[in-house]
C-alpha cells in the first residue's frame, strides 16, 4: 500500500490488516502534511503490518523494498490530493502524482517481469475529477435514473442527465486532476506496452473519519465547533457525489481481489449534493450534537471568491462495478454524515493535534529505533 497514512489509505490499511491475518501489509508513506500515523494507532502493532517511511519517487528504495519483502500486489493511493494546493503549487503535484506513479510502475515491472506476471497486481486509485466537469442541466434537480443505498434518503436528486462513465473522454481542469489523469495514462501504458497486470478505479468525493481538515466536510465541522466562518466558494451551487470512505475501502478490497486485468471501474454513490445543501446539513447536525439551538450557526455561512476553474458538477455512474462485481454503497448519506460529524466531535483531541501540527511528532515518538 502507498499513502496508507492518509485519509482513504488508513481505512484501507485497517480493513486489510483486520480481514487478512495471513497477508503482510506494508504501508509505504512519505508522511507529508497529509500523512498521520495516529490514524492507524489501533493496528500499528499487528504482526501482519509494517510501516515504511519512504517517498514513492525514491525508485531505488521502492525497488529494494519490493525485492526484500517479495511484494506481489500494490495498491497505490499516495498522492497530493487537494485541488486548492494544486492551484498554488502544481510542480509538487506533477512530481508526486505523475513521476511518483511512474517510479512505482518501473519498480513493479523490474521486479515482476522476470518472475512472470502471474499472481501480480498493480492497482491504481484515481479520481472522477479526470473526466472534467458535467453540465448542470437541471439546477432544481430531477429524479436520478438509478439509486443506491447512499442516495436513498430524503434528498434524492440528480442535477443533470449525464454521468461520468468509464468510456468518457479525459478532460481534467485543475493541476490536481491533470496530474491524476497523467498518472492514469502511465498505468494504462504499462499495461498495454509491457503487459503489467493493472487495474484503475476512479472514485467520487469521499467523506468520513480521519480526513485532513482542509477538505470541505472536516474543515466546516471544525469551524462550526469553534464558531468560525464557513468559506463557501462562489454561490455554493457546485455539485459533488459523496461516498462514505468505508464503502470506498470495501470497493478497493473487492476490486483488488476480483477486478479484471486492464480494466477501469468507476466508484460512486449516485449521491449528488450541492455544496450549500451539504453545509446546511452539517450545521444542523453539528448544532444538534453540541446541544445548540437549531439555526444558531446559520450565519457562519460566508460566500467567498470562487475557486479558479471550479468544476461545476461531478456525478459518477458506477453501474459497471455493481453489475460485474456486485458492489453497492452500504450506507445512506444522512446516516454516514451523522456518523462523520459525531466522529469529529468525539475526537476533538485528534482534530486539535492535526490543526496544531502536533500530529507530525507521532512518527518520531513511536517509530524511532524500530
Ligand atoms: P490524503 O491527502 O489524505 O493522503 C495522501 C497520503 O499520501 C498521505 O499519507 C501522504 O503522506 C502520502 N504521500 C503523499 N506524497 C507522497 C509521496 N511522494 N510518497 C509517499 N507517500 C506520499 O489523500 P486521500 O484523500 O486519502 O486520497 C488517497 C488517494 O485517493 C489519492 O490518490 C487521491 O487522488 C484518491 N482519491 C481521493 C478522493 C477523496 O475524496 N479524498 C476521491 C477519489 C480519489
Ligand atoms: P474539496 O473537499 O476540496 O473536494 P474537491 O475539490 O476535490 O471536490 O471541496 C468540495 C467542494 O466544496 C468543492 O466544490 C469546493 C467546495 N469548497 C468550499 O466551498 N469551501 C472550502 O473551504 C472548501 C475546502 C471547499
Amino acid at each position: 500500500m502507498t499513502g496508507g497514512a492518509g485519509f482513504i489509505g488508513s481505512h484501507v490499511v485497517r480493513l486489510l490488516v483486520n480481514k487478512y491475518p495471513d497477508y503482510r501489509i506494508i504501508n509505504l508513506d512519505k508522511l507529508t502534511y497529509a500523512g498521520n500515523l495516529e490514524n492507524l494507532r489501533d493496528i500499528e502493532d499487528r504482526p501482519n503490518y509494517r510501516f515504511v517511511k519512504m517517498d514513492i519517487c525514491d525508485f531505488d528504495g521502492v525497488l529494494k523494498l519490493m525485492q526484500e519483502e517479495g511484494v506481489d500486489g500494490i495498491i497505490h493511493l499516495a498522492a497530493e490530493s487537494h485541488v486548492d494546493r494544486s492551484i498554488k503549487d502544481p510542480f509538487t503535484f506533477a512530481q508526486t502524482n505523475v513521476l511518483g506513479t511512474l517510479s512505482l510502475l518501473q519498480a513493479a515491472k523490474a521486479v515482476w517481469q522476470p518472475l512472470g506476471w502471474e499472481g501480480k497486481r498493480f492497482y491504481h486509485i484515481s479520481t472522477d475529477e479526470v473526466y472534467g466537469a458535467l453540465e448542470m442541466t437541471h439546477p432544481e434537480g430531477i429524479e436520478p435514473p438509478f439509486t443506491t443505498k447512499a442516495s436513498s434518503g430524503e434528498h434524492h436528486l440528480a442535477y443533470g442527465e449525464k454521468f461520468f462513465t468509464e468510456e468518457m473522454k479525459y478532460q481534467p481542469h485543475s493541476p490536481y486532476s491533470a496530474a491524476k489523469a497523467s498518472s492514469d495514462h502511465f498505468v494504462r501504458a504499462f499495461h498495454d506496452t509491457y503487459g503489467l497486470p493493472t487495474v484503475i478505479t476512479n472514485c467520487s468525493n469521499n467523506y468520513g473519519p480521519y480526513q485532513f481538515p482542509e477538505k470541505l466536510i472536516p474543515l466546516f465541522i471544525n469551524n462550526i465547533r469553534h464558531r468560525k466562518p464557513l468559506p463557501v466558494y462562489g454561490k455554493g451551487e457546485n455539485v459533488r457525489d459523496w461516498l462514505f470512505v468505508e464503502d470506498h475501502a470495501r470497493a478497493i478490497d473487492l476490486i483488488f481481489h476480483e477486478g479484471k486485468d486492464g480494466e477501469t471501474y468507476n466508484i460512486g454513490g449516485f449521491n449528488e449534493w450541492k455544496n450549500i445543501d451539504v453545509i446546511k446539513v452539517l450545521i444542523r447536525i453539528t448544532d444538534r450534537l453540541l446541544g445548540r439551538p437549531e439555526g444558531s450557526d446559520d450565519d457562519l455561512i460566508t460566500f467567498v471568491t470562487d475557486r479558479a476553474g471550479h468544476d461545476l458538477r461531478y456525478a459518477i455512474d458506477s453501474r459497471k462495478l455493481q453489475r460485474e462485481l456486485g458492489w453497492e454503497p452500504s450506507l445512506q448519506f444522512e446516516e454516514g454524515i451523522e456518523r462523520t460529524v459525531k466522529w469529529y466531535l468525539d475526537n476533538e483531541a485528534w482534530m486539535d493535534r492535526v490543526t496544531s501540527g502536533d500530529y507530525q511528532k507521532y512518527y518520531e515518538e513511536m517509530y524511532k529505533g524500530r
